[in-house]
């Protein structure tokens, strides 16, 4: 799979992809004790890993660890992967061999590295990785983080660990919280896991096996984190979810799902907006589609992977929808919001995808008008149905197949952009701009919005008038109240 090709047209907000994220703490006190060690964690894929990264941070931070984004620096060598795609558990292995030539360089100096693999690779792969390559010390599935400190300690010691067990209401209720410096560090918009694992099983996926069931939070943690956020300075919450408007919970003897949740949330003072992410078509229900009509505060962005526009297709990925229903909810959806943006997921190349199917997908692209989207090349992975179907499609049409439906993308992700020069909108001041004396913020519709500023304006909302817009931003100025 080619760099090129798996690209994701837009991103605003990574969903599992292959593009690494380096997390680096720029606050990079400790949350008190300081043991004088540092560590370097590196995150790869989608929003829930960023999240996952942050809190064990906050856990070693509390240790005593500080953080730094240099490897060569750092005692303890975290990775944080994805088992999405090949590619990405792939690229696992070859860092393994970075963090070596680290591991010998420091040795020399006298100074020990311990390595660890977290995340769905040691999920899928923890006994293989730990056979195939000597030098990890610690193997922590996603679900085990709320031990990770007991968990180092005993790979410190010399210990090989593995801990890959599911214990996701544990880790929710156990893992430590960030304090109010390190959630200022990390900025203006935060990330709110509500839910984990996912029940749909497509057949694509791996997510059910490394993420396992559906777990929902409850609706008090849940208001107690928004809150400690807030409180600390973050104006935008995007609550995280595999499945994210499958979360459900009770309070005060009632059901709720996530409708009732935002609604509460909404009523955070100080918290300025809400978002939500990733949703699957069958879980939009009708308390979900009204609230963005009736919360002020909830973003007209709603990011609803489709993955293909073939009922064929969908049928053999396990969807549980066909393309007619999903552009139902797309359409409920508008209705009470006509300016929402819609984000979407695509795989190319599954199992038995005719040229036909492929250009259904086209159309449902052209039906529905994209905003920013994720577009994949289908990437087998071992353990899942889609593995074991025939009929597999060429990697050569599959690029094929790729380069005209990103084509396709790319025209609409500008043609929204372009839509939004000469319309008044309020932005949320997030951080520096390439050049000296730029700021940028988000629009409501998650575009990257690029203003004349300094960083005393970070956290406040401004009312903008976009003059220009390319595929990555737009170049706005400020309308004066
Ligand atoms: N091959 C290609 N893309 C995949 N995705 C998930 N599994 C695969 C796979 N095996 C994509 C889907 C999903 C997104 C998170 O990643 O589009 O929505
Ligand atoms: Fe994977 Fe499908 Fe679950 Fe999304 S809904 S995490 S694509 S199995």
């Amino acid at each position: 799979m080619s760099e090129l090709t798996n690209t994701p047209t837009h991103v605003p907000m990574p969903t599992p992809e292959d593009n690494p994220v380096i997390t680096t703490a720029d606050d990079k006190s400790t949350g008190g004790k300081n043991n004088g060690k540092k560590v370097f964690i590196k995150t790869y894929g989608c929003q829930m890993n960023v999240y996952d990264t942050e809190r064990m941070e906050d856990a070693l931070a509390q240790d005593g660890y500080t953080s730094t984004d240099v490897m060569e620096d750092a005692d303890l060598v975290l990775l944080n992967t994805c088992h999405i795609r090949e590619k990405a558990a792939e690229k696992v292995y070859s860092d393994i061999g970075r963090v070596n030539k680290v591991k010998i360089k420091r040795a020399k100096k006298g100074l020990k590295t311990t390595l660890g693999v977290t995340g769905c690779v040691a999920q899928a792969e923890g006994k293989e990785i730990m056979h195939r390559a000597p030098i990890v010390n610690l193997v922590a599935g996603p679900q085990t983080y709320h031990n990770l400190s007991r968990m180092v300690e005993e790979a410190e010691s010399g210990k090989r660990v593995v801990e890959t067990e599911f214990e996701i209401e544990e880790k929710f209720a156990k893992l430590k919280t960030p304090t109010r410096k390190q959630i200022i560090a990390r900025g203006v918009a935060a990330f709110l896991t509500v839910q984990e694992g996912c029940d749909k099983f497509c057949t694509f996926c791996v997510v059910p096996y490394t993420r396992g069931a559906e777990v929902s939070r409850s609706v008090d943690q849940i208001i107690e984190e928004a809150h400690r956020l807030v409180d600390a300075g973050v104006g935008e919450v995007t609550l995280l979810g595999q499945n994210v408007n499958a979360w459900h919970g009770a309070k005060n003897g009632k059901e709720w799902r996530l409708g009732e949740l935002l609604y509460k949330l909404s009523e955070i003072e100080g918290l300025k907006r809400l978002r939500y992410t990733t949703s699957h078509p069958i879980d939009m229900d009708d308390v979900l589609i009204e609230a963005h009509g009736k919360i002020d505060k909830l973003m007209p962005y709603l990011h609803l992977p489709v993955q293909s526009g073939s009922d064929k297709i969908l049928k053999s990925m396990n969807r549980h929808h066909t393309s007619a229903e999903y552009m139902d909810v797309i359409k409920r959806v508008r209705k009470v919001r006509p300016d929402m943006a819609i984000s979407g997921d695509f795989i190319v190349g599954f199992p038995g995808e005719s040229d036909e199917d492929f250009e259904q997908t086209m159309d449902l692209i052209r039906e529905v008008g994209y905003s920013s989207t994720y577009s994949f090349k289908y990437s087998e992975r071992p353990g899942t149905p889609g593995a074991e179907m025939d009929n597999k499609v060429p990697e050569s049409i599959k690029a094929e197949r790729l380069l005209r439906l990103q084509a396709l993308l790319r025209e609409q992700l500008i043609d929204f952009n372009q839509n939004c020069v000469g319309k008044e909108m309020d932005i949320l001041i997030e951080k520096k701009g390439r050049d000296a004396g730029q700021i940028v913020g988000r629009s409501p519709w998650l575009q990257a919005v690029v203003i004349d500023g300094d960083m005393s304006e970070v956290g406040n909302i401004v009312r903008v008038k976009p003059k220009s817009a390319n595929a990555a931003a737009l170049m706005a100025d400020r309308i004066k109240s």
